[in-house]
């Protein structure tokens, strides 16, 4: 290849004393470029060139877009070529996506700032009490919620209200079988939590709590979401410390009655950080303790339910053992907003959610009669197989981390609950419909 250069360079340069004009030959540069190009095999070289370009503009068909890790609230950047609808829905809301709802797209021409970009969020159990109220939150703050349930304990009524909403989708599914869905987050709250609901069936109960964590899990690792899983203070089983703080272990009966749902819990947050640690996925844990409010399944066997159902149908108030066992009640609103700073925040926890106000079973009666019955009667029967003495969280690692603390007294709360349980048992519409969440106090 050198020689020939070198050859051309002589043809096509003569020397400056010996200049004389050529006649001018029309064709001459395309002959000499179309030889030149014959030559030495050049166009097999200038087709294979093409090929390559070719294939690698279809593998790579633009430059990948920024992706920053969908956690970061205002600057989440999602490669379009994801998808996350179903295309019918994708194509009927793609107009909505273009002006900031769900994935940006980062050559938008929309100002920044002008909406907050939506997430794509699944809740499983989100037709269930604490799930519905997490969805009310998340489709009011803009994000796209796909609900998975299976209905052992929700109901559709809990989220009919978002119908016909296109950020809002609920797929019938048991987490027990696998899923996939493209999501920026998963909160993972499938799982019965009455005692009458989980011992119904617990081979089943354990089954939800470690097959479908391990889903929701193997879920998040596909699509790089963070997972949040909703424990419960029943880790801490029948406590031998007091405040319970995150650090301590619990004493729980690995055999009993109701360690479907304890040991259960144990071994989902156990999965939890194995993949967190083993496969990198961004995990959040929640241990939740009792919480209250509308929507409750009534007659659940859950104190706060059981009294206010009782009450309300003048029946005399059942209370367990000597009705001096412990219980701290949170209200559903606080509980929602610390799930929500979990998620969002940059710890992984565990963090203990729950009202520190401890309340014996018989004060609950007797702020249930203030509220609903006076002349309510209250009946003591057998205490129930390994129910726990105490419960009362030590709340200060949520308060220090993740700014947060519950803000809704049992007095403010119950009333609330129980305008809503009365509609359910009496149809009654007078008291008013609100069965949103209570302002805070
Ligand atoms: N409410 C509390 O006081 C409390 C306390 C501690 C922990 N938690 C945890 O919070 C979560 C929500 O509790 P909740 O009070 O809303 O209970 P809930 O029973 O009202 O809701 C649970 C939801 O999960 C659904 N579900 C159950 N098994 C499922 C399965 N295999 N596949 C799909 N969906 C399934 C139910 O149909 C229901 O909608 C649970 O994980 C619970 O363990 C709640």
């Amino acid at each position: 290849m050198g020689s020939e250069l070198i050859y051309r360079g002589s043809e096509t340069q003569p020397s400056s004393d010996s200049y004389s004009p050529k006649p001018v030959k029309p064709w001459a540069s395309v002959t000499r470029t179309i030889h030149y190009l014959l030559r030495e095999q050049r166009l097999l070289f200038v087709f294979v060139g093409i090929a390559i370009a070719t294939l690698i503009f279809t593998v790579f068909p633009t430059s990948p877009a920024p992706y920053v890790a969908p956690h970061s609230r205002f600057t989440t950047l999602i490669p379009d070529s994801i998808t996350y609808f179903p295309i019918e829905t994708q194509q009927k809301f793609s107009s909505a996506h273009r002006l900031g709802f769900g994935s940006a797209n980062p050559t938008s021409k929309i100002p920044l700032g002008l909406k907050r970009k939506g997430l794509r969020i699944v809740v499983t159990g989100g037709a269930g009490f604490v799930g519905s109220h997490l969805v009310d939150r998340l489709i009011a703050r803009g994000d796209s919620v796909i609900v998975v349930d299976n209905f052992f304990t929700g109901r559709k009524q809990n989220v009919m209200h978002h119908f016909g909403n296109p950020n809002f989708e609920l797929i019938r599914h048991d987490v027990v079988e696998p899923l996939l869905l493209e999501v920026d987050q998963i909160y993972h709250l499938a799982c019965p939590a009455s005692p009458v609901h989980y011992k119904f069936n617990p081979v089943k109960t354990i089954k939800t709590n470690v097959v479908g964590t391990l889903n929701m899990l193997g879920l998040a690792k596909r699509v790089g979401a963070r997972f949040l899983l909703t424990s419960t203070s029943e880790v801490y089983g029948d406590p031998l410390q007091h405040p319970q703080k995150e650090t301590y272990w619990g004493n729980v009966n690995p055999i009993g009655v109701r360690s479907c749902y304890d040991e259960g819990k144990r071994t989902a947050e156990t999965l939890t950080m194995d993949y967190h640690r083993g496969a990198g996925v961004e995990v959040r844990i929640a241990r939740i303790f009792n919480t209250y409010g509308p929507r409750m399944c009534i007659d659940d066997g859950r104190v706060v339910s059981n009294f206010v159902a009782q009450a309300l149908r003048k029946e005399p108030l059942t209370v367990y053992g000597d009705g001096k066992q412990t219980r701290s009640f949170q209200y559903v609103s606080d509980l929602v907003e610390g799930l929500m700073r979990l998620m969002e925040g940059e710890h992984i926890g565990p963090f203990n959610l729950g009202n520190p106000g401890e309340f014996t079973m018989l004060e609950l009666a007797e702020v249930v009669q203030e509220t609903i019955d006076p002349n309510a009667k209250i009946e003591f029967r057998p205490n129930t197989e390994d129910d726990p003495h105490k419960r009362k969280p030590d709340i200060s690692r949520a308060k220090e981390l993740l700014g947060w603390e519950p803000m809704v007294s049992l007095r403010k709360g119950l009333p609330l609950m129980v305008s809503d349980f009365r509609q359910r048992i009496f149809g009654d519409h007078k008291e008013g419909s609100n069965t949103n969440n209570a302002s805070s106090s």
